[in-house]
């Protein structure tokens, strides 16, 4: 069924599409479902750049959308291949909306089912100077478009006239992606308002002696108790060394007094707004004198990251600030040693800190949108949203560079992470998922 009815906002997207496309027409394939194992399936995860122009949550579908130069003035501008009708198929899988769905629920101006796709796409495509479709990602329906690209080459070649050309319309969808409207913001401070409440929750109940997988259990709880569709990633619930593991997802080990418990978790919405989110804190209630040093400099390099999230600046820029707080506090702690400078571009620091400090979100957690062009960083811009997580993990399993000291046995098995949700607004920034506590204070008791 469709999962969020604000069919306005996609036409809207289609519109500021369609009208920056010109001659062009984009084929745009939604999700298939896939394989867990054997014939059993996934849930169904649907394309964020589909959803994004279509808010149809169906899978095999096929989105054709011509620009205002592409075909004649009466020619359908969104059209849609989908899943016919078919009550055994629904009995066994659930409700299919069908052409005609299409057109009444999702603002189609044709439907067809998606058998039909080989033998109609020719004729939606024609007139088209430029076909948009992303080689290499769609085995079903690349061979299509790459026939029809044929054909017309072909007819341009004994008829005259230009040829089409094929493009990659990502760029241009994954620019409106990148500036979240004032309703998808609203949609990415629910998720966030979902997450920090389970974030919340958590540490809460945590006691010594409990398996990670029963903290798993109850952030996602929470998430599914407050109608989230699922966790926007596989949530990472670390005790102690785990933490220092940056994608640890097993999740099944015993939580140890004295240690700290790293838990990275945020859900999805059922229209596929994320929330990511990282909280580290002791799971005794209380920090050791390394523990507690090396938690206050992440949460100081976090605040220097987030200060530096605002219109003109970069990521780049809040990475950086973040990098120089934790070199210098790393420096002071002997946990590094020597020049500054030359650790800071030598990333001597890297076996310390080897990810960077953020990425964009919205319907995807690693969302699309350029960092940089080349040498040049992308600016941020209100409406923007990032996730500033600077970390800290102090275990022996990268070599330890030149010139640095080995980490000496007492710091080792500390993993810290401190990752919050930043959109970037007119006067600076928000803090989306400011509601999960981090104060020093905070994290003990
Ligand atoms: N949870 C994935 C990340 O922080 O990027
Ligand atoms: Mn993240
Ligand atoms: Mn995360």
């Amino acid at each position: 069924m469709n999962s969020h009815p604000n069919h306005a906002a996609h036409a809207q997207r289609r519109q500021r599409l369609l009208a920056s496309l010109e001659d062009a027409a984009v084929v745009l394939p939604a999700a298939h479902l896939v394989t867990h194992h054997a014939d059993v399936h996934h849930r169904f995860r649907q394309d964020s750049d589909f959803f994004y122009l279509c808010g149809l949550d169906e899978a095999n579908a096929v989105a054709v959308l011509r620009g205002h130069g592409a075909g004649g003035p009466r020619d359908p501008r969104f059209v849609l291949f989908v899943e016919p009708r078919d009550a055994t198929a629904e009995v066994w899988n659930g409700h299919r909306w069908g052409a005609e769905g299409a057109m009444e629920h999702f603002g189609a101006e044709a439907a067809h089912p998606i058998g039909e796709l080989a033998e109609r796409l020719d004729g939606y495509l024609h007139g088209a100077r430029r076909i948009g479709f992303r080689v290499g990602r769609h085995p079903h329906v690349e061979p299509l478009v790459l026939r029809v690209w044929a054909q017309q080459l072909e007819r341009g070649q004994r008829h005259g006239g230009p040829s089409a050309s094929l493009f990659d319309a990502s760029a241009a969808i994954h620019a409106m992606r990148l500036r979240k409207e004032p309703g998808e913001l609203e949609r990415m401070r629910e998720a966030a308002r979902i997450s920090c409440a389970a974030h919340e929750q958590a540490r809460q109940a945590v006691r010594a002696g409990m398996g990670e997988y029963q903290i798993e259990a109850l952030v996602e709880g929470h998430f599914r108790k407050a109608g989230a569709r699922q966790p926007a990633y596989p949530s990472i619930v670390a005790g102690g060394d785990n933490a220092c593991i940056l994608h640890y997802t097993n999740n099944q080990d015993p939580l140890r007094d004295g240690d700290l418990l790293l838990i990275d978790a945020g859900c999805s919405l059922m229209d596929y707004y994320n929330a990511d989110i990282t909280r580290t804190f002791p799971i005794n209630g209380q920090f050791s004198g390394e523990q507690r040093a090396l938690y206050e400099l992440v949460l100081s390099a976090q605040r220097q990251a987030i200060a530096a999230v605002q219109p003109g600046s970069s990521s780049a820029k809040a990475h950086n600030a973040a990098v120089e707080v934790l070199v210098d506090g790393l420096l002071d702690l002997g946990l590094l040693q020597g020049d500054r400078e030359a650790i800071l571009t030598g990333h001597d620091y890297r076996h310390i800190y080897p990810h960077r400090t953020g990425h964009w979100l919205g319907l995807d957690v690693h969302d699309m949108g350029a960092s940089r062009l080349g040498d040049h960083h992308t600016a941020l811009e209100p409406g923007m949203v990032l996730t500033v997580e600077p970390g800290l993990y102090l275990s022996n399993r990268l070599p330890v560079p030149e010139g640095q000291p080995p980490i000496p046995e007492n710091w080792q098995g500390i993993g810290i992470r401190i990752e919050d949700d930043v959109a970037v607004t007119a006067g600076g920034h928000e803090v989306l998922t400011a509601a999960a506590l981090k104060e020093v204070g905070d994290m003990e008791g």
